[in-house]
């Protein structure tokens, strides 16, 4: 832990000295078809926040080819075949958390295919579970039944603000108050979210389009979360073609924001795993299920209709992580 706070501070000390240090970054990880089985640990715990799911095992989930590799694909899904006891355990899913962690880094996420339908609450996110909130998290893909714009968002315990303008192609969320305070005991942990410019970053737009790329840049000083659909001119060569190395200083303006204005970064973000998962219901998806303007109950319809959650379904192409 001592040593990981002295790296943290020779590079913020660095990065104020000279910022153009840090703006390149060098390929460390690159996870593809198969090697997502080496590269996560799978969690079959108990859905923290309360989904109509059940979590299994590595060996379960390839059983039942809920996880699936090939050369140039890994696939994530629910079950969608069996009825399920309305007293019994939910629908099968998956969580993955990637054994390492990461501060200062650049991940790629370079995806095919979002899990879609009534019900779905897909995530793509960064935190440090034990301790949580104290160790931050950043929800970099984050929807429920199919409602997109993405948005990415910061959880932290409180002093963690984001001002407002900043220089970002999102709006800042809001629900009768502006999102700014990043503190998890604020508005019921809403967090500070950004809602993406464009409707193609989350759910069937999205899939219809051939998905897209999600980008998280961590330095000492800020976080960014860029997003280009599949057939946007303007994603950088290095991005799609999953180069040896990233600038992010040539980017341009990325979709979110969170400046360290008044969040000092180290002091509110920890080392970070990645965790993709997939809930059904709960304590979102769950809440607003019915002004989504999805049938009967999230929970009932969760249990009768496996067929529904046919495109309930991850396909990253790869994850490539930079530091
Ligand atoms: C397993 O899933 C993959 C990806 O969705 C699919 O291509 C394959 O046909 C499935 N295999 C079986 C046995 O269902
Ligand atoms: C994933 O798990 C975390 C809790 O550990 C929770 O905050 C998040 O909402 C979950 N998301 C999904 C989509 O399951």
């Amino acid at each position: 832990m001592k040593a990981s706070f002295v790296t943290v501070t020779c590079a913020l000390l660095l990065s104020s000295a000279s910022p153009s240090l840090a703006a390149t970054y060098s390929l460390t990880d690159t996870i593809v078809g198969s090697s997502f089985y080496s590269a996560f640990d799978w969690q079959n715990i108990a859905d923290p926040t309360h989904g109509r799911v059940n979590y299994v095992d590595q060996t379960t989930s390839r059983n039942q080819n809920l996880t699936y590799a090939s050369s140039d694909t890994f696939i994530l899904r629910t079950d969608f075949r069996t009825v399920l006891n309305p007293s019994g355990p939910g629908r099968n899913s998956v969580r993955i958390r990637t054994k390492k962690t990461y501060t200062n880094h650049v991940a790629v996420f370079n995806v095919r295919h979002l899990p879609q339908g009534c019900g779905t609450w897909p995530a793509i996110w960064e935190t440090k579970e034990a301790g949580w909130p104290n160790g931050g998290e950043t929800d970099i893909m984050e929807g429920v039944n199919d409602q997109g714009p993405n948005a990415a968002t910061l959880h932290t315990v409180a002093g963690c603000t984001m001002p407002e303008p900043r220089a970002q192609s999102g709006r800042v969320q809001h629900h009768f108050l502006r999102h700014l305070d990043c503190n998890w005991l604020v508005n019921g942990n809403a967090g500070c979210g950004v809602r993406f410019p464009t409707g193609n970053s989350y759910g069937p737009p999205f899939n219809n389009n051939g998905g897209g790329w999600y980008v998280i840049e961590r330095t000492p000083t800020y976080i960014k979360v860029w997003f280009w659909a599949r057939n946007d001119g303007s994603v950088p060569a290095e991005v799609r073609n999953g180069l040896g190395q990233v600038n992010p200083n040539n980017w341009g303006v990325p979709a979110a924001y969170f400046p360290d204005t008044s969040c000092r970064i180290p002091n509110f973000f920890q080392e970070h795993n990645i965790i993709i998962n997939l809930t059904l219901c709960g304590d979102w998806a769950g809440s607003v299920y019915g002004q989504s303007g999805c049938p009967s109950t999230c929970v009932d319809y969760v249990n009768n209709n496996p067929a529904a959650f046919q495109n309930a379904y991850f396909n990253f192409a790869s994850i490539r992580v930079y530091q």
